[in-house]
């Protein structure tokens, strides 16, 4: 999979650097660019924004830069990608997302800054990739960056080679629609507290079953939200 990153701030993608999303770039399995938008600027300031239109607080980053640096990454490939702009007025970003993300060739995440992009690049870049606006929650960060971190590490994840065992990602949080049930590992008496005796019971009928009851019981007290 192809992802390339557009932001004022390069040296925040370098997180993309280390472990297994790092190990995947490596490897071979996530070809990962980071464009720097003032690239794409011919002024002496490379500036990338300007006041609001009708007034307002804040600056608006200008859709000139942002064409130009899709154009660029256009010109290496032949299909149509996916553009992500991280936006807290996107839809929020799920474990559905992710898994649908992960089958796409080539994504392009937008990180914006400031009080947004000109609508305009929005409507020019339907033209050449598909567009989706997506919020990592309903809270505001002062950047695209930190989201798009999060979604590709979602995304990538679920790249098959990337995570090692891909039985660890049948069994997780959101993957069924409910919470992890809870782990344990050695010692099985720790400062007094005993691990489930049942996990030590090598029945794997009754392990499963408790297993699944423990996801409901998590899952209706913290986040009722995912049953109903
Ligand atoms: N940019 C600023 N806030 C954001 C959010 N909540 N999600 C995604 N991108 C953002």
């Amino acid at each position: 999979m192809r992802i390339d990153i557009i932001s004022i701030f390069p040296e925040y993608l370098s997180a993309l650097d280390i472990s297994l999303i790092g190990k995947a770039r490596t490897d071979g399995l996530l070809d990962i660019r980071v464009h720097d938008l003032r690239d794409f600027t011919f002024d002496r300031h490379r500036t990338v924004d300007d006041t609001p239109y009708g007034g307002g607080a804040g600056m608006v980053m200008k859709p000139e830069p942002w064409a130009l640096a899709i154009e660029h990454i256009l010109e290496e490939v032949d299909s149509r990608p996916r553009l992500l702009v991280p936006t807290p007025s996107g839809a929020v970003f799920s474990q559905g997302h992710a898994q649908r993300l992960s089958q796409d060739d080539h994504l392009i995440f937008a990180c914006g800054r400031y009080e947004g992009i000109d609508e305009r690049f929005f409507e020019w870049a339907t033209n050449v990739c598909d567009v989706e606006l997506v919020s990592l929650g309903d809270y505001v960060l002062n950047g695209g960056e930190v989201a798009a971190l999060a979604m590709i590490e979602a995304v990538g994840r679920l790249v098959p080679g990337v995570v090692g065992n891909p039985d660890s990602l049948v069994e997780e949080s959101h993957s069924d629609g409910l919470l992890e049930y809870p782990v344990y590992t050695k010692p099985s008496q720790w400062r007094g507290a005993q691990v489930p005796e049942i996990l030590l019971s090598g029945d794997h009928g009754k392990i499963a079953a408790w297993r699944h009851e423990q996801q409901l019981m998590r899952t209706q007290q913290r986040r009722p939200d995912l049953l109903s």
